[in-house]
Parts: C-alpha cells; structure tokens; sequence
C-alpha cells in the first residue's frame, strides 16, 4: 500500500444468487486508488466493472447481490462494515458518483439551487448563503448557460445534458477525495457522457482521484495514469499507462490493444478477440482466458495463474507472461 493511497480494496468478491446459480461477478479483486490519479478499469462487458463499483458503495440491491469477503479501506475504515449512517456521510461527500444513470441523482421535487445548497450543506458546515454562491459558482464551472437562472429552475426545465452538468457540479462540490465515474455501454447519451467525462477531468480539484471504468482503451489513453484491466470477474493486468500500452504483459490486454481503432490509419480496426466472455455462473477451471487465449499451455486449463509482479507496478496474472515480455513474444 503506498503513502498516498486514497482506497484500497483487497480481495473483494461478490455474487449474486440467480435463477441459473450462484454467479460470482467479482472474484478476489484487489487494487488501490492513490491521491489526485485517474485510474482507468477497462474490461468487456460483463465482466464486473460496475458491480465492483456499486458494491465498493454498498449500492448493490441485497438480495440478490451478496458481498462474499474483501475489504474496501478508506482512511482506514472498511466501507463494506462500516456503520450505514457513516458510509452516508461518505457516500457524495468524500467520494462521489457519476453512474450510468445519472438522472436519478437528482430530485424532481426541488428546485436545483435548493438540491446543490442542500448537498454542500450535507457534507460542510456553511450558512444556506455561501452554499447558495458556492451552488452558483460551480454551475459556472461546468459550463452551465445562464446560471442564476438555472438555480431556480426545476429538473425537468433542462435537457439532458444540462441536468448531467448539474450532477457534475452536486458531486465535485462537497470536494470530493475520489470520484467513481461509471461510463455508460447502451445509454443513448454516450457523448454527452464522454463531455461529462472530460469535463470532469478538467474542473476537478487536483487531490481528487478519479476511478474511471470504461471498455474504450481510447479513453484511457486519454487521460488515465495507471490502468487496471479485468476479465471474467478477476483482474487480469495492471500497470501505468504506458506500462500496459507498450508492454501489455497479459494476452488479453494485448487482445484489448489489438482491437483498438488507430490513430491516423484508415484501415479497419483488427478483429475483436475471438470467443467470448465465459459464463460467471459456471466459469472454466483454471485461467478464464485459456479458452480464448493464443498462448494456452496445459497448466493455464488446471491452474488459475495468481496476480504477481513482473516489475515495480506492474502485475499480471498469467502464467506465461514474463517481465521483459519475452516468453510472450516467443509464442505470439
Ligand atoms: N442484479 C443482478 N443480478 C444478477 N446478476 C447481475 C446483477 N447485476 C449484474 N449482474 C451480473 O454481474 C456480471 C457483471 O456485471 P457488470 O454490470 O459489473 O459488468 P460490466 O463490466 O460493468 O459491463 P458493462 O461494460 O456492460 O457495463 C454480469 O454477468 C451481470 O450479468
Ligand atoms: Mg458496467
């Protein structure tokens, strides 16, 4: 754990109890969130990002969702035990939300100044005036047209993307140590969601951490400084973003790579990894990528490869990766 860790998760697993089985959508997950970084979780769909997410929040409905084990540390308490009035404190105050679907973040029963006055005096002692100016100036900062304006109006009377600035401004507000920013896969406004992003990359306090998890390696080589990819529940890789980028040790991360669209070439983008994700109710035994993997050996089939070190911050879980990426370059 390094000095300027803001979350820290050890080995976090999470199912849910399903007409089909018990399907297990975290598997011993363990990552940590440092000081004012952009951590980016990618991983195909399914694969567990938004439940690790939810679950970290205690957000996940119970029944059918059930935290297994684990621990999720924020300045050393354990958000996952932790009494339920003391994570409400946490929860959009010390960490904020941006989920795929933010509409329901906001009331529409209040008046927008109201709902911001309200969420600043939540979480910081202030009289309603300063949290009124503080409301109004960070409409401001999201960009949000006419902004006095906007203070008495209701939910409905914006669009869409305005009320998503409005969400933006409830949650930087309280100022926030980590923002979990959940990128939507079927929701229509994707772009208005990726301004959202950006925009709260750019306006954010430089102490806040951003966990961002989204299935775009793009993005992540956009603004992430260290990158964590996922597979099947488990994670698979994690390293810097340059790290993962030029030498992605494991073979799907490579897969990811491969399939990423590239800048200046108009070739169409290479084929996505064959095969598909396999079912969390019934996952393979051993490596969950040996069913799909170019480089599977008999022991990947048995035997589920540990997370381990290649070199300072970077570790992969495959049993076939090497530090200098060697061994992968003899068999790809
Ligand atoms: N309420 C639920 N009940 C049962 N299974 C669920 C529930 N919510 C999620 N799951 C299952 O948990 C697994 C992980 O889902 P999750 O939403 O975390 O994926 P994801 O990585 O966020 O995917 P995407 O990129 O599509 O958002 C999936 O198999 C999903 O079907
Ligand atoms: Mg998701």
């Amino acid at each position: 754990m390094s000095e300027d860790s803001v979350l820290q998760v050890e080995a976090l697993r999470v199912g849910f109890e399903t007409a089909g089985g018990f399907l297990r959508a975290v598997d011993g997950v363990s990552f940590e969130i440092r000081k004012g970084e952009v951590l980016g979780m990618v991983g195909e769909s399914g694969c567990g990002k938004t439940v690790t997410a939810l679950s970290l929040l205690r957000l996940l409905p119970h029944p059918p969702a059930v935290v297994e084990g684990g621990r999720a540390l924020f300045h050393g308490r354990d958000l996952l035990t932790m009494p339920l009035q003391e994570l409400r404190q946490i929860r959009g105050g010390k960490i904020g939300m941006i989920f795929q679907e933010p509409m329901t973040a906001l009331s529409p029963l209040h008046r927008i100044g109201d709902q911001l006055v309200e969420a600043a005096r939540l979480h910081r002692s202030m009289s309603h005036d300063e949290a009124w100016a503080l409301g109004l100036d960070w409409l401001k900062r999201v960009g949000l047209p006419d902004p006095v304006q906007r203070m008495t109006d209701w939910p409905h009377q914006l669009s869409g993307g305005m009320r998503q600035r409005v969400m933006l401004a409830m949650t930087l507000l309280p100022e926030p140590e980590l923002v979990i920013a959940d990128e939507p896969t079927t929701a229509l406004d994707v772009t208005i969601q990726a301004q959202i992003f950006e925009l709260l990359l750019n306006v954010r306090g430089g102490d806040t951490a951003v966990l961002l998890i989204t299935h775009d390696m793009g993005v992540v080589w956009d603004v992430c400084d260290r990158v964590h990819v996922m597979y099947a529940a488990r994670l698979a890789e994690k390293g810097s973003r340059d790290t993962v980028f030029n030498r992605p040790a494991h073979p799907y991360t490579r897969g990811l790579l491969a399939a990423m669209p590239r800048l200046h070439q108009t070739a169409e983008r290479l084929p996505d990894i064959p095969g598909q994700l396999p079912s969390l109710a019934h996952p393979p035994p051993g490596c969950r990528f040996a069913p799909r993997c170019p480089l599977v050996q008999d022991v990947c089939r048995v035997q589920a490869p540990a997370m381990r070190e290649l070199a300072p911050g970077h570790d992969v879980a495959c049993w076939m990766a090497e530090g200098d990426g060697k061994k992968l370059e003899n068999h790809v």
